[in-house]
């Protein structure tokens, strides 16, 4: 154990996701358990940080939020040290403030800093490891898009979520004998509508990874409703789009790290369908929901363990990494080696196989 370690700091950046609290409640109750350290929580993500924000966290700031939803500490996914927007003489410009992120953390005294994140705030950890911080990352996105993780937590509870809405939406496809296209979150991966659209049944799974199209969702659909199954469920990611097509944007914010906001391909996908087909199509998107509430039982264990684990790796003095969950454990890689990357699904996925075997359309292959 190194022993030079006498007071952490942690923050959580990017957007929300179940289980963030989890890892708090983690890092802080075996800090003070084991190591007996202070603990500082920065509020709100790197605007914390570059705004010295900060505040102690004790035993009883963190007991009784193992099951609640969001992150006690703030978050923020547009706050970039590297990139930070400042007013000189009216005009907005963007300047680096790390040096002021790096005082601040010495103001505050801390020896060591868990960032916990998905890629942009790994990215951002990067640039502190190279300014001399002594960081450990712990990764969180509903994406599961971390480059060397196989699974996030957060990734199961949105799963969860989605595949329960899905199930819901059968109802209303069933009694009205419609097709019902309904999008889910995870930016430029496919994982959540891969998981939760094969766990719902969804007649179509549409993927960022797979660029789809029309003539092969109408042929499919149009099929299934001349063979009596007078209802259908397409489940697209909001990174899918057609091939030769664009991606559906529905904002940007030059301030975030990932600038482009994904959200409106299901009102999209619907209307062509219906155009195209005759067949009657709604669309749902399910948006922020994914996120919110309770973390599932899996996700509640695996950001216990990152939590732990990340402390450990800081008392080991062992600066730098990010904690994954490989091959069924716990594992570590280095933060410079994922930070700005995408872990996408590959089209050689076992899930996609497993999907097309039970007759789902990826929007690729004729029916
Ligand atoms: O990265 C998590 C995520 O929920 C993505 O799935 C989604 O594209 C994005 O964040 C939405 O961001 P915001 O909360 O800024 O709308």
């Amino acid at each position: 154990m190194s022993t030079s370690i006498k007071r952490i700091g942690l923050f959580t950046g990017g957007g929300d996701c179940p289980g963030l609290n989890a890892v708090i409640r983690a890092v802080t109750k075996s800090a003070k358990h084991r190591y007996n350290l202070d603990v500082v929580g920065v509020e709100d993500g790197f605007l914390g940080l570059i705004q010295n924000r900060t505040h102690p966290l004790g035993w009883s700031d963190v007991s009784n939020i193992l099951t609640l939803g969001g992150t006690i500490l703030g978050t923020s996914n547009r706050a970039n040290p590297q990139r930070y927007p400042v007013k000189k003489n009216g005009q907005e410009e963007y300047v680096d403030v790390t040096d002021r992120v790096v005082e601040h953390i010495a103001a505050n005294h801390i020896d060591a800093l868990v960032c916990i994140g998905g890629d942009g705030t790994m990215t951002g950890a990067a640039n502190l490891i190279a300014h001399g911080i002594n960081c450990v990352g712990v990764p969180k996105t509903i994406d599961n898009d971390l480059v060397g993780c196989e699974q996030t937590f957060g990734f199961d509870t949105a799963v969860t979520i989605a595949a329960e809405c899905l199930d819901k939406i059968h109802s209303t496809a069933m009694s009205h004998h419609r097709v019902m296209v309904v999008e889910v979150m995870g930016r430029n991966a496919g994982w959540v509508a891969l998981h939760a659209g094969l766990a719902s049944g969804s007649d179509m799974i549409l993927l960022p990874e797979i660029d789809y199209d029309l003539d092969k969702i109408c042929d499919l659909l149009t099929y299934r409703s001349r063979t009596g199954r007078r209802f259908s469920i397409v489940c697209i990611s909001e990174g899918a789009k057609p091939a030769g097509g664009e991606l559906s944007v529905s904002r940007r914010d030059e301030t975030s790290p990932d600038p482009i906001r994904l959200g409106g391909i299901a009102n999209k996908l619907a209307a062509d369908i219906e155009t195209r087909t005759g067949l009657e199509t709604r669309s749902t998107v399910l948006g922020h929901i994914q996120r919110g509430g309770t973390p599932t039982p899996f996700d509640r264990v695996l950001a216990t363990r990152f939590g732990y684990h990340a402390l450990e790796l800081l008392m080991e003095g062992v600066f730098g990494k990010l904690v994954v969950w490989n091959k069924g454990g716990i594992d570590q890689v280095n933060i410079a080696d994922v930070a700005g990357k995408q872990r996408k699904v590959p089209i050689t996925d076992p899930l996609i196989a497993a999907a097309r075997a039970v007759g789902t359309g990826f929007g690729d292959l004729a029916a």
